[in-house]
């Protein structure tokens, strides 16, 4: 009885190492906002660094969410080893374009686990991760319009300012 139900709420093998990278991935991204934030904090962008203190909480609370999920279908959920994030920019608009690819990867990733959950049948899976497919596209949509700013404005003093503004009401209006 013990192995049926064992069986019956198990995560596939493969389906659960694809959510522990996952889980890695998103505990990389609040680490690397983390030190976005710092970075725009320390160049007095300030609504940047809340912009990115907000997103490092947000990349926890996901890594959270996919961490819950595994322990709840029986699988053995992996606290993740990370590397030191980059500290390191030159300029406002590379921490940005930085966020994008970095956007952009996840929601490869997403897609791809939830192409493998198809693929195994795993309708629950599947499922869940629907909430990150929706998610990706409001982040990496907040992101683009940002980095839309810098097009639109240039890289001057005083357009730096007035990005910094704008990325404030992006986050208070937007996805975040
Ligand atoms: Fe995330
Ligand atoms: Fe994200």
């Amino acid at each position: 009885m013990k192995d049926l139900m064992r069986q019956r709420v198990g995560v596939q093998e493969n389906i659960m190492s694809l959510l522990n990278k996952q889980i890695k991935m998103e505990a990389q991204a609040s680490a690397t906002y983390l030190a976005m934030a710092a970075w725009c904090e320390q160049n007095s962008f300030d609504n940047s660094a809340a912009f990115f203190y907000a997103q490092s909480n947000e990349e926890r609370d996901h890594m959270l969410k996919i961490f819950h999920y595994v322990s709840e279908v029986g699988g053995v959920a992996v606290s993740p080893e990370i590397s030191a994030p980059k500290s390191e920019y030159g300029s406002l608009r590379e921490v940005f374009e930085t966020t994008l690819e970095h956007e952009i990867a996840v929601t490869e990733s997403i897609h791809q686990i939830v192409g493998a959950c198809r693929k195994a049948n795993d309708y629950a899976a599947e499922n869940f991760l629907q909430w990150f497919v929706k998610e990706q596209v409001e982040e990496e949509l907040t992101v683009k319009r940002i980095l839309d700013y810098f097009e639109m404005l240039g890289e001057e003093p005083m357009a730096l300012l007035m990005i910094d503004e704008r990325v404030a009401k992006v986050s208070a209006n937007g996805a975040y």
